[in-house]
């Protein structure tokens, strides 16, 4: 079968698509016939290592841990381990592979069945390739980690990418008033998924605006820890999932001082793969409270290309890698 294949860290060039030995499932596995994968911010910081603690919390000192990346999935069931109870062959899932060795960017994939979930019935497989990482992010950001309430007035920063785009609509789907901030060309896209309101970053800042906020979740761009509180509601929480480097350090370093010295909560989001939250993921598609927002999709041996395209921070939504399977898309 074929598989990109990374065994040095560099830019997206060191990506080789491969003919690789086709996985064999263990017994508590699905063997997968991957129809699409979908690119993360996360593999882009894994394949560059540009942030060094990329290296030091498990992606390997000198070299990349896992050779053949990719995260998120969706495809079919081909085979089953002689444990596996939920599942069976035909079986159209998708689901998140970084707990689990990863692999997602080839014709086949091997994982355990708990790391997977039932395909939501009204979605492609590109569609459902792009939620699993982005979109439980976004869900634990706004629900775990932010305690989002109906009736809440809550701003997304990001909200034209990845993480962004699916935080709109579950906050939507939470019952909030949504505010989503991006740039100019993004406003029309983000009032199309749901935002009752729209700022646009490069005309406004919002945090010198006046306007108080119950729940802030910042998926990307920069503001000093200071101006997040400014924006907060005197029990509001300010949520980070990424963005620059230096908003997530003040996050770290500064969050619970701040959350001490104030009725204000500073936290931050590593989103953990979840069958559950799928699942909860897979309910809202199906209700047609979320729909995927895919920018471009590229094919398996162009994954090289999407990851550029990806790690250049412009993306509207979701970059997706289409995997032929019997010669068809
Ligand atoms: N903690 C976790 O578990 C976790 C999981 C997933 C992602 N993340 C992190 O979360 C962050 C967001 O991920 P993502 O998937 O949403 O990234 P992404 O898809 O690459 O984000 C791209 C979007 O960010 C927008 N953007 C760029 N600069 C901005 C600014 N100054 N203000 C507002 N929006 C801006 C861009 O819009 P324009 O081009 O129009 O500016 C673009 O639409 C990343 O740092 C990622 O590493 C963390």
């Amino acid at each position: 079968m074929k598989a990109i294949v990374c065994t040095k860290y560099g830019p997206p060039d060191v990506l080789q698509l491969k003919e690789v030995e086709k996985p064999a499932p263990k017994d508590n596995e699905v063997l997968i016939a991957v129809h699409a994968a979908c690119i993360n911010q996360y593999d882009w910081h894994l394949l560059t290592a540009d942030v060094f603690m990329v290296r030091l919390m498990g992606g390997g000192l000198l070299k990349p841990k896992h050779t053949r990346p990719g995260a998120d999935m969706a495809g079919r069931v081909e085979a089953v381990g002689r444990n596996v109870q939920q599942l069976k062959p035909g079986d159209e899932v998708f689901g998140d592979l970084s707990a689990c060795g990863h692999g997602a960017f080839a014709e086949y994939v091997a994982a355990p069945e708990t790391a997977v979930a039932l395909k939501p019935a009204n979605m492609t497989f590109e569609q459902a390739a792009a939620v699993p990482m982005a979109g439980v992010t976004a869900l634990q950001g706004l629900r775990d980690r932010g305690q989002i309430q109906p009736g809440q007035k809550v701003l997304i920063n990001g909200a034209s990418g990845g993480v962004g785009t699916f935080a709109v609509q579950i906050a939507k789907a939470f019952g909030a008033e949504v505010t989503a901030v991006c740039s100019t060309r993004n406003l029309d896209m983000a009032r199309s998924i749901g935002a009752d309101h729209v700022i646009d970053y490069t005309q406004e800042d919002f945090t010198k605006s006046g306007r108080l906020y119950d729940l802030i979740l910042a998926a990307n761009g920069y503001h000093p820890l200071q101006a997040y509180k400014r924006a907060l509601a005197p029990k509001g929480i300010y949520v980070t999932t990424g963005g620059s480097l230096a908003q997530v350090m003040q996050a770290m370093v500064l969050g619970s001082w701040m959350s001490e010295t104030s009725g204000k909560k500073v936290r931050g989001v590593t989103a953990a793969p979840s069958q559950k939250d799928l699942l909860f993921m897979k309910e809202l598609m199906e209700a047609g409270k979320v729909v995927p927002v895919i920018d471009r999709c590229y094919p398996l041996s162009e994954t090289a290309e999407a990851l550029r395209y990806l790690g250049a921070g412009h993306a509207k939504g979701k970059v997706v890698i289409t995997v032929k399977q019997n010669g068809k898309t």
